[in-house]
Parts: structure tokens; C-alpha cells; sequence
């Protein structure tokens, strides 16, 4: 088939990177000229396991291509992707903006039927606003066909993206159109031949679905951070409790880890639009709220465990490991090491902090002086380096190679032997033992 796809993040280059190795001929549209330029010489803007080695073979192979501009690529296509972002509006609803005006752009420009397929993620009723937005384009030149529009809802998780799309647990299509239907079975076939799960249903249907997945998941977090909130206080060990309540196999043991809070592009976004959603509604969203709510004491929970064992922060300085909101990904949206060093810079303290691959992700979104006044000194090569002098090291994200950190040399460089760890990572007795102060969420320290 020849496909475009509208928009190279992360949903729309894995898509377009995964669609051309299944044999397509697939070109990613992105108004953003610098992003295509370097795409086109081969470099990849984002960090995704297994990304680069495909899209560069697909690229030299002449399957997959990039574009600047829409119109000229739309001619004799099957099938046109929306990949482009739907941020938080200031009010928290999803901003859909992006998505309508490529939806005006496809209307006045189509010169064929082809499928028009919304992967962003985007409240309920967008597809079909979607269509109406084509439809009103191709009426006003007489165009004389029309354009079915399918909601596909992507679930892939960063740092495994590639994987989790050439091979999903499940794809979701949400569709009014039987013609539609049919190139989507298709289209997914040689994904699915593993696990045949392939679902269709009403457009609106398949947008909820995506909206309550990230708000279930979401929640699921937020209950265990609860339960290791009230675990520190009964002196219970919430890694136990963890093994306990997810070995139900009604429950599963799946996104039951406590620790400094979810980040990221998705969750925070999408509970946000959801609770908005059901506020417009008239429906006050109280597990939703409390989600949120308990995510942003959690997040806060660094600092807070930082000052119980340092006091006062001015004039500290402290050590971070990890600055990606999750491992496997240089994507630093919304990611709890974010706020613990703004919370850390307006406290006084000065941050020295490492990770393997996001220090250039944080360059681009801090603000600048907090850089050039030197209370913010990024090392992205040794994670040893960044603790020289540091009276803390505390870890918000759970790359592997913190995992089993040499011990000696940490405590060594350390002012102080104090380690706050996020993501409860190492073993409380162990650290006692090494003479660490040592605390995590929801185990006794
Ligand atoms: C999430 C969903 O998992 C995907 O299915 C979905 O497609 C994607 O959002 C999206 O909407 O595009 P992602 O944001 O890449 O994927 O990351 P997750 O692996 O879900 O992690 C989200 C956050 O939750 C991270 O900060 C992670 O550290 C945190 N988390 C995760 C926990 O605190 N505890 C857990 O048990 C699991």
C-alpha cells in the first residue's frame, strides 16, 4: 500500500518506520523543515530502542521517505495517518488543534479517496469531527468523492515503541465504514499473526478505550503509591505487598510498582483531558482527580524525603541519576527528576546530574540560567562524576545500569552517605549496612 503519515514524534515515526518494513511505501510528512532535514540524512531525533538500524535500512531502501510539505505527497495514496500532538491545553483539555487544521489541510488538497486514520490521541467524537472537517474541504472544490475516517489508537510504550508495534497485544479500530474496515484488517494482518486480536468498533468507542487504558493504568499507579504512603507509616514493605496483591490473577502484576510518580507525554496529559472531559459533561471525576492528585504529592515526595534526612536544602549540593521520566527513552516530559530539580535550584541547592542518554533533552528545555549560573551541571557520560562533593544522590529513574552501582566507590565520593531512590531500586538492609542513610517509597528504611 502507499501510505503518508502526518507527523514524525514518536507515534508517527515508529508507525511509518514499521509500516515500510511490512513492504509499504510509506512517506512521514513534518512541517518541522529542520527535523525532516536531518531525518533525510539519516539522523534519528529521538532515542528508541531498535529505531535507528530500521528506519535507516527502510530509508536506503527506498521504502520509506520524509517530506516537508503535504499536498504534493497525498497523490495515489491508500492511506493517510494523523500522528501529530495533542497537548494539554491550559485549562486541560486535549488541544486538538494540530489534528484539525492537518484535517483542513487533507480536505482541500486530497485529490483521491483514501482512508484518513487518527492515531493521536484525542477525546471522543474527534474522528468524526475529523470528517466532517474533509468532507466540508471536498464539497467546497466539488471533488466528488468522499473520505471515510477511522479512529487507531496506538498503545505503544516509549523505549520499547518498535517492539510493542510489530508486535501489539491487541489493535484497536475504531470505524463507520466497511470498505475502511477492510484495508485496516489488512494493513494490520502480518502484525497480528502471533496474536490474532484485532478489534472493531464505533469510532467514539475506540477513542475511549484509548483514554480509559492510560487513566486505568494511571490509576493502578497512583493506588500502590497510596498504599506505600500508608506502608511507611504501619512500617510494611510495599515490594511485598506488591508480590501479593499482583500474584491475583485478576490483577496481574503489571503496573504495580510504587515509587516517585508516572511522567511522561501520556499519562499526566491524558487523565487531565479525561477529567476535563467529564467536567464538560457535568460529571465531577473523583477517581480521576485523586489520581492526579496523588501523582502530584508523589512527585513532590523527592524533595520532601531529601529534606528529611538533609534539613535545609540552601547550599547543598545534590546528586541525580536519571532524568528520562521512565528508562529506555530520552524523553524528559513531565518526568519527576524535572520537578525535583526546579523544586532543588529554588531551594538553593546546586544539582549535578547524569543520565545515559536524556542530558540533551533537559538542554533543550530548561531554562538557560540555571545552566550558565552553574546550579545546574549536566554529566551524560560517567554517573560516578556527578557525585563528587554531593551531600545526596538521589535516583528518579531506574536506567539498569543503577542498578547495581559500586557501592564503595558512591560512598566514597559522597559528602554525605545519604541516597534517596525513587524507584526502589536496592534493598533497605543492605544500604543500612553499607552505612547509607537510605530511604525509598513505601519501605521501611
Ligand atoms: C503509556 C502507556 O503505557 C502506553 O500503552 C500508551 O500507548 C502511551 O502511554 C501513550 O499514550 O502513548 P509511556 O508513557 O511510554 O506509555 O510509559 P509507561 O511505560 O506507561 O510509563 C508511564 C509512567 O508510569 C512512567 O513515568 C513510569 O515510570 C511510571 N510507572 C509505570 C510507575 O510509576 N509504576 C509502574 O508500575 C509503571
Amino acid at each position: 500500500m502507499r501510505i503518508v503519515v502526518i507527523g514524525s514524534g514518536y507515534v508517527g515515526l515508529v508507525s511509518a518506520t514499521c509500516f515500510a518494513e511490512m513492504g509499504h511505501h510509506v512517506v512521514c510528512v513534518d512541517r518541522d523543515a529542520e527535523r525532516i532535514a536531518r531525518l533525510r540524512d539519516g539522523e534519528v531525533p529521538i532515542h528508541e530502542p531498535g529505531l535507528e538500524p530500521l528506519l535507516l535500512r527502510n530509508h536506503q531502501q527506498g521504502r520509506l521517505h520524509f517530506a516537508q510539505t503535504l499536498r504534493p505527497v497525498l497523490t495515489n495514496i491508500d492511506l493517510c495517518f494523523i500522528a501529530v500532538g495533542t497537548p494539554s491545553a491550559p485549562d486541560g483539555s486535549a488541544d486538538t488543534s494540530q489534528v484539525l487544521a492537518v484535517a483542513e489541510e487533507l480536505g482541500r488538497w486530497l485529490p483521491q479517496r483514501c482512508v484518513v486514520v487518527n492515531k493521536s490521541t484525542a477525546p471522543v467524537g474527534t474522528a468524526e469531527r475529523i470528517e466532517r472537517t474533509i468532507a466540508r474541504g471536498l464539497t467546497q472544490r466539488e471533488a466528488g468523492f468522499t473520505v471515510p475516517v477511522v479512529s487507531n489508537p496506538e498503545f505503544l510504550r516509549e523505549g520499547c515503541a518498535v517492539e510493542d508495534f510489530m508486535r501489539p497485544d491487541r489493535v484497536i479500530i475504531g470505524c463507520a465504514d466497511d470498505q475502511a474496515r477492510q484495508t485496516m484488517e489488512a494493513l494490520y494482518a502480518p502484525f497480528l499473526r502471533k496474536q490474532p486480536r484485532l478489534m472493531v468498533m464505533g469510532r467514539r468507542e475506540a477513542e475511549m478505550s484509548k483514554y480509559a487504558a492510560n487513566a486505568m493504568l494511571a490509576t493502578r499507579i497512583s493506588f500502590m503509591n497510596e498504599m506505600a504512603s500508608l506502608c511507611e507509616q504501619l512500617g510494611v514493605d510495599i515490594e511485598k505487598v506488591r508480590l501479593g496483591v499482583g500474584s491475583d490473577s485478576r490483577i496481574g502484576y503489571d503496573f504495580l510498582y510504587a515509587g516517585c510518580g508516572y511522567g511522561g507525554s501520556c499519562f499526566p496529559k491524558d487523565v487531565r483531558a479525561l477529567i476535563h472531559t467529564a467536567q464538560r459533561h457535568g460529571l465531577p471525576s473523583h477517581i480521576l482527580q485523586a489520581v492526579e492528585e496523588r501523582n502530584t504529592i508523589q512527585k513532590a515526595g523527592l524533595f520532601v524525603k531529601l529534606q528529611q534526612q538533609l534539613g535545609a536544602l540552601d547550599g547543598r549540593t545534590i546528586a541525580v541519576w536519571g532524568l528520562a521520566f521512565k528508562p529506555g527513552t530520552d524523553d524528559v516530559r513531565e518526568a519527576p527528576a524535572l520537578q525535583l530539580i526546579a523544586s532543588l535550584l529554588e531551594a538553593g541547592a546546586v544539582v549535578q546530574a547524569h543520565d545515559p542518554v536524556a542530558t540533551a533533552s533537559v538542554l533543550r528545555c530548561v531554562p538557560a540560567h540555571w545552566l550558565t549560573s552553574g546550579q545546574l551541571v549536566l554529566h551524560a557520560q560517567d554517573p560516578y562524576a556527578v557525585l563528587d562533593d554531593a551531600d545526596a544522590l538521589v535516583i528518579p529513574t531506574e536506567w539498569k545500569p543503577f542498578r547495581q552501582p559500586d557501592w564503595q566507590r558512591v560512598r566514597g565520593l559522597l559528602r554525605q552517605p545519604v541516597v534517596i531512590d525513587g524507584r526502589n531500586l536496592y534493598d533497605p538492609a543492605q544500604m543500612q549496612a553499607l552505612g547509607f542513610h537510605y530511604s525509598s517509597f513505601g519501605r521501611p528504611s
